[in-house]
C-alpha cells in the first residue's frame, strides 16, 4: 500500500517542501553529538531526491540551513556547512543520472566562500536538467525573503518604475527568491513539531500541511509515499465549495 507505484500519478503536488526537523534529538536519543543525527540526516535528504525524482514531483524544496541556525554552536555550523559541501560534491553525479537541476534560496552570499562555490558550481552544472528541480534554502528565512521583497519594490516605486497602484500579488512573487518556483502544494515536516520556522511562508498559502512523528533521519521512502498518499485524500478547494469543485 505504501510503494511508489499505489500513488495516483494525476494527482501528485507539484512542488512538495520538506522541514527537515530531528536530526539532534536523533543523535541524542542514541548518547551521540549532534554533528552525528546531520550526518544521517543527510541520507535520508539522498534518498528522498531520489525517491521524489522516481515519483515524478516537479520541484521539491528542501529547508537545509535557516536564518537563525547562524546562531546555533561554531562546530554544529561548521559541520553543516562541511556536510553540504562534500554531498554537493559527491551527489553531482546522481543529480545527472536522474536528469535533476540544483537552485538555491536564501542569503546564499552569506555562504562560506568554499560552500558558496561549490553550490554556484553545481547549480550551473546541472542547469539544463529538467525532470526535478531541487532547491535547497540554505541562510533562508521567510520574513528577511519578505523584506528583500519589499525593499526592492519600494528603490522600484520611487525610481518611478513601479507605481504603487499595479503592486499585485505577482509583482510581489516576483521580487521573492522563489520567483522561478511554483506555490508550495505539500509541506511536510519531521519531528513531530506543529511549526512552520520562518520557512516559505508567502508560498504556503494554500499548501497542504503534513507533520509526522519520527526524526528526520529515519525518513523513508514509504513515509514520503504515506505522506503523498494522504495529500491526494485530501479536497483542495482555495476558498470554493466542495459543490462548486465537482
Ligand atoms: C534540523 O534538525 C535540521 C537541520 C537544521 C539541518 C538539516 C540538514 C541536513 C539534513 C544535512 C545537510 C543537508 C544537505 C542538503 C546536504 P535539528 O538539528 O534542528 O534537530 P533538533 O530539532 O532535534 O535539534
Amino acid at each position: 500500500m505504501n510503494t511508489i507505484e499505489d500513488l495516483d500519478d494525476r494527482n501528485l503536488p507539484r512542488h512538495l517542501a520538506i522541514i527537515m526537523d530531528g536530526n539532534g534529538r536523533w543523535a541524542k536519543q542514541r548518547h551521540k553529538l549532534r554533528v552525528f543525527g546531520h550526518e544521517h540526516g543527510v541520507k535520508a535528504v539522498r534518498e528522498t531526491v531520489e525517491n521524489c525524482a522516481k515519483i515524478g514531483i516537479e520541484y521539491l524544496t528542501l529547508y537545509a540551513f535557516s536564518t537563525e541556525n547562524w546562531n546555533r554552536p561554531r562546530i554544529e555550523v561548521e559541520t553543516l556547512m562541511r556536510l553540504l559541501v562534500s554531498s554537493l560534491k559527491k551527489e553531482l553525479e546522481t543529480l545527472h543520472k536522474n536528469d535533476i537541476r540544483l537552485d538555491a534560496i536564501g542569503n546564499i552570499e552569506s555562504l562560506p566562500k568554499k560552500a558558496y562555490n561549490e553550490l554556484q558550481e553545481v547549480i550551473s552544472k546541472t542547469k539544463n536538467n529538467s525532470k526535478m528541480t531541487l532547491t535547497l534554502a540554505l541562510s533562508y528565512g521567510s520574513r528577511e525573503e519578505l523584506e528583500n521583497a519589499v525593499k526592492q519594490i519600494g528603490i522600484k516605486v520611487k525610481n518611478n518604475i513601479i507605481s504603487p497602484e499595479k503592486i499585485d500579488e505577482t509583482i510581489i512573487n516576483d521580487h521573492l527568491y522563489t520567483r522561478n518556483l511554483p506555490d508550495v502544494d505539500l509541506l511536510i515536516r519531521t519531528s513531530g513539531e506543529h511549526r512552520i520556522s520562518n520557512f516559505l511562508l508567502w508560498q504556503i498559502a494554500y499548501a497542504e500541511l503534513y507533520f509526522i512523528d519520527i526524526f528526520w533521519p529515519d525518513f523513508r521512502g514509504h513515509h514520503l509515499v504515506e505522506a503523498i498518499r494522504n495529500y491526494q485524500n485530501r479536497e483542495r478547494r482555495f476558498g470554493k465549495t466542495s459543490e462548486q469543485l465537482n
